[in-house]
């Protein structure tokens, strides 16, 4: 008979709670700790139409950039390299500080500052593939309810999960399930 009831006994009941719980915790970590941008958003890392060179330095100064927040740069047969602002300004690959060419790189800011970024292959920096991102001192944060360097609070997590809809969506589904689940 207990299996005729296969949602409500009490075992399953309490390891759906742990799951929900664990898949809260882990979604609310990964929100509030960091943010994945999206370079050129559907474009991707590519070199620039000739009209419209500067579509880098523009997607950039549209976003706000925080410690641990990481870009993702998905492009073809390119590359790309963090380098420092005088080899960003004469688009100078000879030294890059960070390099990448699989197609698909997944940079982390572990500092606030300026990062200067350029593409590796011959001539594409020169034609605009490149790109300045300042990412915010923790100072710089002012989060909605004041703190100031304090982790942020439960209340703040949630706020700062608004700017990921799809996960705040899944996050009131779960809580909903995981209640319907401590009601019964
Ligand atoms: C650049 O040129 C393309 C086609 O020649 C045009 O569709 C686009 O609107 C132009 N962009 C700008 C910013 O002028
Ligand atoms: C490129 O940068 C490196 C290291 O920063 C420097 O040694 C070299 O002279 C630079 N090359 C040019 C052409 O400026």
């Amino acid at each position: 008979m207990a299996s005729n009831n296969f949602f409500m006994n009490r075992s399953s009941k309490t390891i759906l709670l742990f799951f929900v719980i664990i898949l809260c915790s882990s979604l609310q970590y990964f929100s509030v700790s960091s943010f994945e941008f999206e370079v050129g958003d559907t474009k991707g890392w590519i070199v620039p139409p000739a009209n419209d060179s500067n579509i880098y330095n523009k997607w950039a100064s549209e976003k706000r950039f925080q410690m641990d927040d990481t870009i993702h740069f998905k492009y073809g047969k390119d590359s790309v390299m963090l380098v420092t602002e005088t080899e960003y300004k004469q688009c100078n690959s000879t030294h890059p500080i960070f390099f990448s060419n699989n197609g698909n790189t997944i940079f982390k800011f572990d500092r606030s500052g300026f990062f200067y970024f350029i593409s590796g292959v011959s001539g594409h920096c020169e034609r605009g593939q490149k790109m300045i991102i300042k990412v915010m001192a923790p100072e710089d944060d002012t989060p909605p309810s004041g703190g100031d360097n304090n982790p942020p609070s439960s209340s703040n997590a949630v706020l700062i999960m608004s700017s990921s809809v799809s996960k705040v969506v899944i996050q009131f589904v779960l809580l909903f399930v995981g209640s319907s689940v401590l009601l019964q």
